[in-house]
């Protein structure tokens, strides 16, 4: 059995190896210049014009699929200045609860960074709590007041006659920062809305369901309540584009490859770029169909393995309501008789949370006649079923 994490496959020195490097379409990191994101103009467009015209746009689209790549690509080829903050990141460096210490960590590395530093400074001088020496930032949290630093950054950008885009990545995890499930966060995020001109917000994450719950724009307690929300949802490439893509990847890199072999790459993987990018990498190593695709495989269920087992961490009935799903258990009754066959009494209130809950993180969705449930991704139902047996 090849196991093959995925790090292997770009950090090796092997002639085989692709090394990264600009314009190259299976680079695996996010993408940034717009010479290696593949296609998406329209996306693009509606992400230029979203910004221009909206203070708060969401990216949403399955895992893998392009959402960072889509807005990273935006912000260096419109020369934005950028704040971007990852709440996984955040969430897994704070143990699980995100402070005020690290947003300000994060905000003072972000801004250090921005191109025009030298005059953005000169913005900063008098702010409570921060101070600027030379070329460098930095910022006592606990005595920076975030309001009067927002207002600087809007009125530098102002100024500047340049945006500046505070990028929140996999923001679901934000309900995670101080204490009042993210509201401190949302009360923020308002006062920009409201507020900041030259502000412009983007969130993004992969479980679309819990970023909805997050920003509770329905709920009139909510800081965000009633606000408009510009939402750009990526799909996976269709077959045609999904073929172009691979050809066009191996064209670059120079690896030889029947477009017969192209074709059933796609058939098995699907339209998600993430997935072709890892097989474009791993064929060039194995120069091998059916290996190229397994070895794909193991990479990206060592991929969901984190994400797994944080489901597993809220409880072990998410992992084996997948795992049927993944194997044809897909009803309402399938499931709750498989659960008791295995000496497990769910009630149905517990159940039907399990299921409302995956929805919502996209792992599955319900089909037309609402009677039966699917894993929503097919590489990551075959994962789930193999994982399983
Ligand atoms: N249009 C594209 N052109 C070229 N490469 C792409 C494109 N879209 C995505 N990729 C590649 O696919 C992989 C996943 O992209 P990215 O990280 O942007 O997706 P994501 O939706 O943010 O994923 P995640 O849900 O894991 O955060 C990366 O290797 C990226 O370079
Ligand atoms: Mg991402």
């Amino acid at each position: 059995m090849i196991v093959l994490p995925p790090s292997e496959v770009t950090s090796g020195s092997g002639s085989d190896i692709i090394t990264t490097g600009d314009k190259m379409l299976f680079d695996l990191k996010p993408k940034e210049d717009i010479k290696s994101f593949f296609d998406r103009e329209e996306e693009i467009n509606d992400l230029v014009d979203s910004i221009e015209k909206y203070p708060l746009t969401m990216v949403t689209g399955l895992r893998r699929i392009g959402k960072s790549s889509l807005v990273r690509t935006v912000i260096k080829d419109k020369r934005y200045q950028s704040v971007c903050l990852d709440g996984r990141a955040m969430y897994a460096n704070s143990g699980g609860n995100i402070k005020k210490a690290d947003l300000i960590q994060r905000l003072q590395n972000a801004l250090s960074e921005f191109s025009n530093f030298e005059k953005f400074k000169v913005f900063l001088s008098n702010v409570r709590g921060i101070s600027v020496k030379d070329l460098s930032l930095s910022m006592n949290w606990k005595e920076v007041d975030l309001l009067s630093l927002i207002e600087k950054i809007d009125k530098f950008s102002e100024k500047e006659n340049n945006y500046a885009v505070f990028f929140f990545d996999e923001a679901q995890y934000l309900k995670y920062y101080g204490t009042k499930g993210g509201n401190d966060l949302l009360s923020l995020f308002s006062y920009m809305y409201d507020n900041s001109k030259f502000i412009k917000i983007i969130i993004s994450g992969s479980e679309i369901g819990l970023l909805h719950d997050f920003l509770n724009v329905d709920d009139y307690k909510s800081p965000l309540y009633g606000r408009y929300i510009r939402e750009i949802s990526l799909n996976p490439f269709d077959k045609s584009t999904s073929i172009s893509f691979l050809e066009k990847g191996f064209d670059e890199i120079k690896v030889k490859i029947d477009r017969e072999n192209i074709r059933r790459a796609v058939e098995v993987l699907d339209g998600i770029p993430g997935y072709l990018v890892e097989f474009g990498n791993r064929y060039a190593q194995f120069k091998d169909l059916d290996m190229a695709i397994k070895s794909t495989f193991q990479g990206l269920s060592g991929m969901i393995e984190g994400e797994i087992k944080e489901l597993e961490r809220k409880s072990p009935r998410y992992v084996q309501t997948l795992a049927y799903i993944s194997n044809g258990i897909n009803t309402w009754s399938g499931l709750k008789n498989a659960f008791f066959a295995k000496g497990d009494t769910i009630s149905d209130s517990r159940l039907y949370e399990i299921l409302k809950n995956l929805e919502k993180m996209t792992w599955i969705k319900q089909e037309r006649t609402g009677e039966k449930y699917e894993i929503i991704d097919n590489v990551l139902k075959e994962i789930l079923k193999s994982g399983d047996e």
